[in-house]
């Protein structure tokens, strides 16, 4: 996609051919700041504090930090270290250990001399699938926003609400959540975006409305709470969102907030849609409320805010009394019950074990 007119992904390999660039999410909206990654542990400390984040991209990361891990010492015991100390980053997407378990597959067991080639090489590959993957999402996302738009009087637009980030910034390009919503758009289609701002770090609000911007597509982030009164006034056409997660029998693990605007989809009957590439999948985890590990983050996140003064400045401020205790669950489990379809690169699948297993044979047979 593009920033400021110029086409960019969110992960590169620099010129030197061997440096992977990305962007410092931590600075958008207010700065387009980049960062070069020299070593793993400067890929596993990207992925930690979140300066590179979101479900599909930490797992792009992860696959070239291995390639700079072997690029200083290609022996197994580093390989090793370097699969540990990645897959110990975040512990709820499964993206981060599939791109993982596929950088070991690819190099284990090459010799020593070849493996450095080859970790670039697959991790690349990762990156250059991750982006196909999307576009097929997209694709197929498009017929649902068409089917909704044919509906609509010529004078009225399609209105999808989202959360977190699962746009271009998560992923390699284009997004998984917003694929379709650009092509729509891309096609003409008047579509507009109810982002949810997505406390406490504000991925929507941060991210989702940066990029949105960046390609002109109408949009408008709203607090988190909003989106249940908005379908109740049917004002919102769809929801789709991203996922960390998808259990074998289609239960949904999403950034905190999804579950209840799942909830109120459903007593309102607005569809339900959640984008995800197959990486996504994990057919090793049935019921994702009791198996899937949930990511804690600080405290700090929930009890500040932070943002830019009209002079430039980044403050932090506190909102939480001293003293008061503080939760911060970055994720939370959409039961599949809940959830309309699952927008794949292989069509719209039922959140199902059956159609999730037809759809995916390949892969369930693998896990
Ligand atoms: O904590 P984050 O910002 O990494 O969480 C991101 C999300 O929850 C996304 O919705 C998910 O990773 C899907 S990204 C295509």
């Amino acid at each position: 996609m593009k920033i400021n007119g110029k086409a960019t992904r969110s992960i590169w390999l620099e010129p030197d051919g061997w440096s992977v660039g990305i962007l410092d999410q931590t600075q958008l909206p207010h700065r387009v700041g980049f960062l070069r990654l020299t070593t793993c542990a400067d890929a596993a400390h990207a992925i930690s504090s979140m300066q590179t984040r979101g479900a599909p991209l930490i797992g792009a990361v992860a696959a070239y930090g291995v390639a700079l891990a072997l690029r200083d010492d290609a022996s197994d015991e580093n390989l090793e270290r370097a699969y540990a100390l990645l897959l110990a980053t975040r512990p709820t997407a499964i993206n981060l250990k599939w791109a993982l378990d596929e950088m070991m597959a690819a190099v284990r067991n090459r010799p020593r001399e070849e493996r450095v080639a080859v970790a670039y090489q697959r991790a690349k590959e990762i990156c250059d699938e991750d982006v196909s993957i999307n576009e097929a999402i997209g694709r197929n996302g498009l017929t649902i926003i068409e089917e909704i738009a044919a509906r609509k009087k010529p004078d009225e637009r399609v209105n999808v609400l989202t959360h977190c980030n699962a746009g271009w910034l998560a992923t390699v390009d284009w997004g998984t959540a917003t694929a379709p919503i650009y092509m729509a758009h891309d096609k003409g289609i008047a579509i507009h975006v109810w982002v949810d701002e997505t406390r406490p770090r504000n991925q929507g609000a941060s991210l989702t409305a940066f990029e949105l911007g960046q390609h002109g597509v109408p949009h408008t982030v709203i607090p988190d709470n909003t989106g249940g009164h908005l379908m109740q006034h049917g004002l919102v056409d769809m929801a789709i969102v991203g996922t960390d997660r998808v259990t074998a029998k289609g239960d949904v693990c999403n950034k905190i907030g999804t579950y209840l605007k799942a909830l109120a989809a459903k007593d309102n009957n607005v569809p339900f849609y959640v984008a995800l590439p197959s990486p996504t999948i994990d057919f090793t985890v049935d019921d994702g409320v009791a198996e899937i590990p949930i990511e804690q983050r600080s405290a700090e996140e929930v009890a500040t805010i932070t943002g830019r003064t009209k002079d430039g400045r980044t403050e932090t401020v506190t909102i939480v009394p001293e003293g008061s205790g503080v939760a911060n669950y970055g994720f939370d489990v959409t039961p599949a019950r809940l959830v309309t379809g699952l927008i794949t690169e292989r069509g719209i699948v039922a959140p199902s074990r059956d159609a999730l297993e037809r759809a995916f044979a390949d892969h369930a047979s693998r896990r």
